[in-house]
Order: C-alpha cells, then sequence, then structure tokens
C-alpha cells in the first residue's frame, strides 16, 4: 500500500469531522472509514447468528467469523486458530482465565505475582482469585525510572509462583516491560504467564510463539476495532484443559437434565450470541494495520513520541512519569502540572479540542505508589502528528499562566 502520512487523518471521519486534536488513543482509539464500511457491508450483505443455521446465511456468516479467528491467529502467530476466543473486552479475557484457570488451580500458599503497574481489570480478578483459594498476590514494583528491576522480577517469581500476570505496555507510564524475559524466567521456575497486551498490540507486533506466553488477551478497540470485541489468546492444551466460564448457548456438546458435556475449543468459551459486528470489524482493522505495517507504525510513532518527550521536558512547570530510556518507552505520556488538578488541566484543553484523560487511570494502587491521586494522560496512535504535540504544549501553557498565580509552592 502507498502509505500517504499527509492523508492518513483522512481515513478517520471522526478526525475529520471534529478537527480535534485526539490524545486518548490509551483509551480507545478513532475508526478508520474501511472498519466502519466492514460492518456496515456485514449488516447488509450477511447478517445472521453464525454457528446457529444450517441455511446459506448463517452459514455465510458463520464463515466470516471463523475467517477473522484465523486471521487474528496469523497475526499474533499462534500455532492453531482454535486458540483464540473471542471476548467483550480484555477486562472479561482476564476474567476467563482467573475464574477457568486460577480458580481451578491455585491452593492454599500457591502464589501470583503481577507488577505495580498493572490496569485494575488484570489486579482486581487476581485478588479475588488470592482470597478464594488462599493464595498468594504479590506485586513486582518499579524503579525510580518506572521500570521493573531484574532483582524484582527474580526476588518476586520463586518456586511457589504459579501465575504471573503482567501487562505488557503500562497504560500510564508507557514502560515497555521485558517480557518474554519475565515469561522464560516464570516458566524456570513452573509458573503460567499471562500478558496484557492491550496497550502495546496497537504499537509492536506480538509473536505468541516466539514469546512462549501462555496466555496473550487484548481488547480490539484500543486498536482500530469496535468497542466490544477482546480476544484471548491461550496455549491448546491449558485451554483444553480449563472449564468454561459462562454457561448456555454454543459451548455445549450435549445437554440432559442433569449433566452436560462442552463442545471443543474454541466454542467452549464461547457461550452466547457473540458481538460479530465487532468481531467484522477487528478483522477490518487487523488488515489496515498490516497495510501500513507495523515497521512503518513504530517508524511514525517514534518519531512524534520523542518530539512529545522533548517538548514536555521543556516545560518546567510540568512532572513527566516516563522512563528515561525512549527505547523502553510507547505510546503514553503521563505528566502533571504541579500543584493544578489533571481534571482542571484537561477542561481546560478541551476548551482548545485536545483531547487527553486525566484521573487515576484504572490503576490506583500505582498512584499510590508514586505518591499521587492522578494525572493528565497523553496517548498517540499513528495518525498523531508533531502538530498535535505543537497544540497540547499550547494548551499545558495557557493552562498553566490561567492557574499559575493560585499554585502554592509546597
Ligand atoms: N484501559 C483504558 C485506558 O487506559 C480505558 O484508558
Amino acid at each position: 500500500m502507498n502509505f500517504n502520512m499527509e492523508n492518513i487523518k483522512k481515513d478517520f471521519p471522526l478526525l475529520e469531522e471534529r478537527k480535534i486534536t485526539y490524545l486518548d488513543n490509551g483509551a480507545t482509539t478513532q475508526k478508520p472509514i474501511q472498519v466502519i464500511k466492514a460492518i456496515e457491508e456485514f449488516y447488509k450483505k450477511y447478517n445472521a447468528n453464525p454457528h446457529r443455521g444450517a441455511y446459506s446465511l448463517s452459514v455465510e456468516a458463520t464463515q466470516l467469523y471463523e475467517q477473522i479467528r484465523e486471521k487474528i491467529a496469523k497475526f499474533i502467530n499462534a500455532k492453531h486458530s482454535e486458540e483464540i476466543i473471542f471476548s467483550k473486552n480484555a477486562t472479561e479475557s482476564l476474567n476467563l482465565i482467573a475464574y477457568s484457570y486460577g480458580m481451578n488451580n491455585l491452593k492454599k500458599d500457591d502464589e501470583i505475582v503481577i507488577s505495580i503497574m498493572e490496569h485494575h481489570s488484570n489486579l482486581v480478578p487476581w485478588q479475588k482469585v488470592a482470597k478464594i483459594t488462599e493464595s498468594k498476590l504479590k506485586y513486582m514494583y518499579i524503579n525510580d525510572n518506572y521500570e521493573i528491576p531484574d532483582e524484582e522480577i527474580e526476588n518476586k517469581i520463586t518456586d511457589k509462583t504459579k501465575i504471573v500476570s503482567i501487562t505488557h505496555v503500562s497504560n500510564v507510564l508507557g514502560t515497555i516491560n521485558n517480557v518474554k524475559k519475565i515469561i522464560k524466567y516464570a516458566h524456570k521456575k513452573g509458573a503460567k504467564v499471562i500478558i496484557d497486551a492491550s496497550q502495546s498490540i496497537p504499537h509492536v507486533k506480538i509473536d505468541v510463539q516466539d514469546l512462549d506466553a501462555d496466555f496473550l488477551i487484548f481488547s480490539g478497540h484500543k486498536m482500530l476495532a469496535p468497542l466490544g470485541v477482546g480476544v484471548l489468546y491461550g496455549k491448546k492444551e491449558i485451554l483444553n484443559n480449563m472449564t468454561p466460564f459462562l454457561m448456555g448457548g454454543d459451548m455445549i456438546e450435549y445437554v440432559h437434565e442433569q449433566e452436560t458435556t462442552y463442545a471443543p475449543l474454541p466454542n467452549k468459551f464461547e457461550a452466547g450470541t457473540q458481538n460479530v459486528e465487532a468481531v467484522i470489524g477487528l478483522g477490518a482493522a487487523i488488515d489496515y494495520i498490516e497495510n501500513i505495517g507495523y515497521n512503518k507504525i513504530q517508524q511514525i510513532e517514534k518519531e512524534v513520541i520523542k518530539y512529545a518527550r522533548q517538548q514536555l521536558a521543556k516545560l518546567d512547570y510540568l512532572t513527566l512519569y516516563m522512563p528515561s530510556n525512549e527505547e523502553n518507552h510507547c505510546g503514553v505520556i503521563s505528566f502533571n502540572i504541579n500543584g493544578v488538578h489533571p481534571h482542571d488541566v484537561a477542561s481546560i484543553l478541551d476548551t482548545l479540542g485536545i483531547c487527553i484523560r486525566s484521573g487515576n487511570h484504572c490503576a490506583q494502587p500505582l498512584m499510590r505508589y508514586l505518591g499521587i491521586d492522578s494525572t493528565c494522560r497523553a496517548s498517540f496512535y499513528f495518525y498523531n502528528t508533531k502538530e498535535d504535540v505543537d497544540n497540547l504544549v499550547k494548551g499545558l501553557d495557557k493552562a498553566y499562566n490561567m492557574f499559575k498565580k493560585y499554585i502554592t509552592k509546597g
């Protein structure tokens, strides 16, 4: 494909329509016209409930749905397409693992290891598993550079560890964790490893076989796809030994009055009618990403993030929360105007058409660890430009100048 940076925003109707500076891609990305059209085409030509009908329309809907499962398997280099399970979102994928694997495989005094930078979706389910199974939940903490040091990995992951569940990229700090190294170390100790790739897969190529991840999860909507579809990858032999999380239609083989046998993978974990339009949209989103190519995406993003890091570092009224090594940093930049509440900053930016997220970013334990309540967060995707960064800087200067007379030096 002839990728033309000048025209890229033209593929995104909302960005064309609203003329905003959209810097909340960590929360959700905007959708290209190709994704929107794929959904429209599905409803105009193929809409029927997959796996439910013997008539050709339903068979075609089933084929489309299953082709996208195969596309995703290739996209993340899974060995088998039945290792791909569709869910509602990353949170549901993590809950599925917690309930179906965690609850049934952990016992008293076993240990679950996560990091202090986890999103609540990769934290609260493990608290529940730990409570119910009487296992222990342990945290790997970060250093002053917002990275997990090697000693922390080696001290926390021990022979007692049965599960390590860690984000690939932090949704607050943008830190890229060395998940390959963590997986290798955890496997030596006999633990299973779950990777939350929600914030990484929009930006970097994922290869589950190269990583040797036992499970890897992500959501579609942070990588151009519609809201409401998530993916769970799991190694076939592990998924085969897990009992389903949700019970109901299409996940069964035979149902008797008192007993049920379950369908084979992947249906075993897909109870009820699925969000087929979102799956179709996810297929189109993957096509879009692959047409540009991860090399190009990274080249564009690295340049814009480098520029953002440089420009924001010049603002002496800001505190930045990000690793100093730009090679270990991706996607998001969190910051505070010292003495000004992030919600106030975000509101002032909003008056200039600049969208950022402010708050605790579903990472309250991390905020507490950093000794703050909240941050502002600008999060980038390949359609963002240096001009977007300049707009952000202008907006921050405006916010600072409005508030500076009220800022008390601590
Ligand atoms: N998890 C998303 C975020 O970090 C919603 O904004």
